[in-house]
């Protein structure tokens, strides 16, 4: 990359100004770069099953998680048996590093979200107390497993727009909560190289959500949709069985015709 983006980029809109998800090359950071501009916030295996309609089939595949950040879904699908990678700028930090952070960040987190409350379903998580414990728990499932991953080579830094990986290495590319979210930060352009980048390594691209932080929809849909339908892309939005954010509950599906 790296395309920059402000500082006061959150990870997600109930977060606080002053994360970022991180606007740094892995191997030149930026000037004064520190953990302390980072909001680690990671979701659970079940969420990336619900967001991404992931079937039984599906979770046999080699699958790559593009920004998979502290998220459970690489360590709970290991478990299982699974084929998974990640691939993260946060993963050039060490395990200490993002809990030391995670432990600093939670709790203005939390009122962020109790100020956003309204922008959110509350029905799969009931209350912000819960949406706490999901996500803690989530990313303990994450750093419990992260040293052992990396030396597994489950857990890689890097970020899009270029991967570090064989053409064709995975059969499915997700991206969760990170391409078409910052929208507002990160180019239609950045978006188009980001996808054609995911579909280089794999078969399969899934995408969720289609919206912004601010809940409406990205701006950037129609012209990567365009763009990768003439050359050889089918594109197709499909609804899935997970709504967090509001109107948040469909996924952008890309692959061969
Ligand atoms: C909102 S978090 C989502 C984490 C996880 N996917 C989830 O849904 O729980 C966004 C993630 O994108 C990562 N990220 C930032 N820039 C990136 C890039 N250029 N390529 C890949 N991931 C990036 C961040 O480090 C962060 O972990």
């Amino acid at each position: 990359m790296s395309q920059c983006l402000p500082p006061n980029m959150a990870f997600e809109r109930g977060e606080p100004k002053g994360a970022r998800p991180l606007d740094f090359s892995l191997d030149r950071p930026p000037m004064g770069f520190t953990l302390d501009k980072v909001v680690p916030w990671g979701r659970s295996y079940d969420e990336y099953v619900s967001m991404f309609g992931l079937t039984e089939s599906d979770l046999e595949l080699r699958i790559l998680g593009c920004g998979d950040g502290p998220a459970a879904f690489n360590s709970a699908l290991c478990k299982r048996g699974g084929n998974i990678v990640s691939v993260d700028p946060i993963y050039i930090f060490d395990a200490a590093q993002i809990r030391s952070r995670i432990s600093d960040t939670h709790e203005a987190v939390m009122t962020q979200m109790r100020k956003n409350k309204c922008d959110y379903v509350w029905e799969a998580i009931p209350s912000v107390e819960q949406l706490g414990n999901v996500r803690l728990s989530a990313m303990e499932t994450f750093l419990a497993d992260f040293e052992i991953g990396k030396c597994e080579g489950r857990y890689i830094a890097g970020e899009l727009p270029s991967l570090p990986f064989e053409s064709g290495q995975f059969d499915i590319a997700l991206s969760s909560h990170f391409l078409f979210l910052y929208s507002a930060h990160l180019s239609a352009e950045f978006h188009l190289q980001a996808l054609q980048e995911m579909l280089r390594v794999a078969h399969e691209v899934r995408v969720f959500p289609l919206l912004a932080l601010d809940g409406t929809p990205s701006p950037h849909i129609d012209f990567v949709s365009n763009n990768l339908e003439n050359h050889g892309f089918s594109v197709a939005v499909k609804r899935v069985p997970y709504e967090f954010q509001r109107g948040g509950n469909d996924m952008l599906v890309v692959k061969p015709v």
